[in-house]
C-alpha cells in the first residue's frame, strides 16, 4: 500500500499544533485509524523502545515521546515535521530504514499516545 503522504500530514496547521492544550487533546479526532496506530505500536516496541522505553517516558538523551515535555517541544510543529523528523533520524542505527508506511504508522501511534483519538479514516489517500 501506497499512502498519499502529502494528504495526511501537509495539513498546515498541524495536529499537534492544534492539541496545544490537554483539555483540546482528549477530544481531538486524529487523521488516522486505530489499525495504523496499533501496527505504530507493534514497530515502536521492537525499534524504539530499547532508548525510548516501552511507555514512551524517555530515558538519558532519548526524551519522553508522550507527555508533558514532548508536547512542549513539539505543539508549535506540525504532524508532518514529526514524520519527517523521525523518518530523517531514528532509529539512530539505522536512519529512514523501516520503510515510509512505518514511520506514517509511527507518527499515528505518538499521536494516539498523546492522547488523539483515532477516526475511521486513514486520513491521507491510499493511492495503490
Ligand atoms: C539508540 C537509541 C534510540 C532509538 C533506538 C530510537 N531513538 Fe529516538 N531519540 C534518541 C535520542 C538520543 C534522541 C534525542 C535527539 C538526538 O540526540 O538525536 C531521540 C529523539 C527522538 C524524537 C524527538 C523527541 C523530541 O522531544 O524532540 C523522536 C520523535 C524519536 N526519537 C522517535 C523515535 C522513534 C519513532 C524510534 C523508533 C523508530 C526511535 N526514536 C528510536 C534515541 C533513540
Amino acid at each position: 500500500m501506497i499512502y498519499d503522504i502529502e494528504t495526511m500530514l501537509g495539513v498546515r496547521s498541524g495536529l499537534i499544533g492544534i492539541l496545544a492544550t490537554a483539555a483540546a487533546l482528549a477530544q481531538t479526532v486524529g487523521p488516522f485509524t486505530a489499525e495504523q496506530a496499533s501496527t505504530g505500536e507493534s514497530l515502536y516496541q521492537v525499534h524504539c523502545a530499547t532508548c525510548h522505553l516501552a511507555h514512551l517516558g524517555g530515558r538519558n538523551e532519548a526524551p519522553q515521546l508522550a507527555g508533558g515535555n514532548f508536547m512542549k517541544t513539539w505543539t508549535r510543529r506540525t504532524t508532518r515535521d514529526l514524520f519527517v523528523y523521525m523518518q530523517a533520524t531514528m532509529p539512530p542505527s539505522n536512519r529512514g530504514g523501516l520503510g515510509e508506511d512505518a514511520y506514517v504508522n509511527l507518527t499515528a501511534f505518538i499521536l494516539e499516545a498523546n492522547g488523539a483519538v483515532a477516526g475511521t479514516q486513514p486520513g491521507w489517500r491510499i493511492s495503490a
